[in-house]
């Protein structure tokens, strides 16, 4: 419905057909294809505490440039950066599909109601879950990319448990699991054709349980860096450095 509206305010202002709301589009699922996949990258290294804390440190280290023999965790920051980008171009050419006013979103939720269409839903959580994600999403990134070198076994249970980080993390992971995956669902069904409905319907299941998988997995690495930061407060080590 947007793009139609800005098709005929190109046409009408500009007096041609634009291409700009078809630019816009192709940058909203290239980014927001960039993002998800970086997620599901991201979840793994995380939850790399799931399996030692010795683990953990090797691949923080890793990031920080051990391969080439340096130890920079300036690199992390630059990573952090490219992705916080990618983060701020996919809102920005997101934000223009959302209900500007309070008579739009009405009109919306009626169309909604009317509708009972499921996919029609789905939009409605993504957009919720992606205003979410500025704030959630922004305040994680900016700590990430000024504090590189207090990533790690100790200082991000720390960050968790006496940051008090792991009341945000609870409410992002459920936002960009949700966002990310509705992201990658709608992505799959506007670019590639279905013609039989019940390979649709197969599409919707494997989202489903990837969800499921990443909520699950999400929540073990949470808890096993609070595990980790309440035993730091018992042994009155908070703020130490795991060393190997
Ligand atoms: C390059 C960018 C990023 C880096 C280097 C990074 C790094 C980390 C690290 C080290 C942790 C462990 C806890 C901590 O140290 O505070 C963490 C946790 C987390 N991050 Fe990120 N992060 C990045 C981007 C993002 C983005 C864009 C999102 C979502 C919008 C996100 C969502 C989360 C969530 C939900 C957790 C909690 C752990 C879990 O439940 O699995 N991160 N991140």
């Amino acid at each position: 419905m947007n793009s139609i509206i800005e098709g005929i305010v190109d046409k009408t202002v500009y007096g041609h057909k634009s291409r700009t709301p078809a630019k816009l589009d192709f940058i909203q699922s290239v980014t927001g294809l960039f993002l998800a996949l970086f997620m599901w990258g991201h979840m793994f290294f995380v939850s790399t505490i799931l399996v030692s804390e010795e683990f953990m440190y090797d691949v923080t280290k890793f990031f920080e440039g051990s391969f080439f023999g340096i130890e920079e965790p300036l690199i992390v920051s630059g990573f952090v950066l490219l992705v916080t980008i990618v983060f701020i171009v996919h809102a920005t050419v997101a934000i223009r599909k959302m209900p500007v006013s309070y008579s739009k979103y009405k009109a919306y939720r009626s169309h909604m109601k009317m509708m009972k269409h499921s996919d029609t839903n789905l939009w409605f959580i993504q957009a919720v879950t992606g205003f979410a994600l500025l704030f959630l999403g922004s305040v994680h990134l900016y700590i990430i990319l000024v504090n590189p070198s207090e990533i790690g076994p100790w200082a991000s249970s720390d960050r968790v448990v006496s940051g008090m980080m792991w009341l945000l993390y609870i409410f992002l992971l459920i936002a960009v699991e949700l966002h990310g995956t509705i992201g990658l669902y709608r992505l799959s069904v506007k670019w590639i054709s279905f013609k039989n409905r019940n390979v649709r319907s197969r599409i919707k299941f494997l989202f489903i349980t990837l969800f499921t998988y990443f909520i699950i997995h999400g929540s073990m690495t949470l808890w096993a860096y609070a595990e980790i930061g309440l035993r730091n407060i018992e042994n009155g080590t908070v703020g130490e450095k795991y060393l190997k």
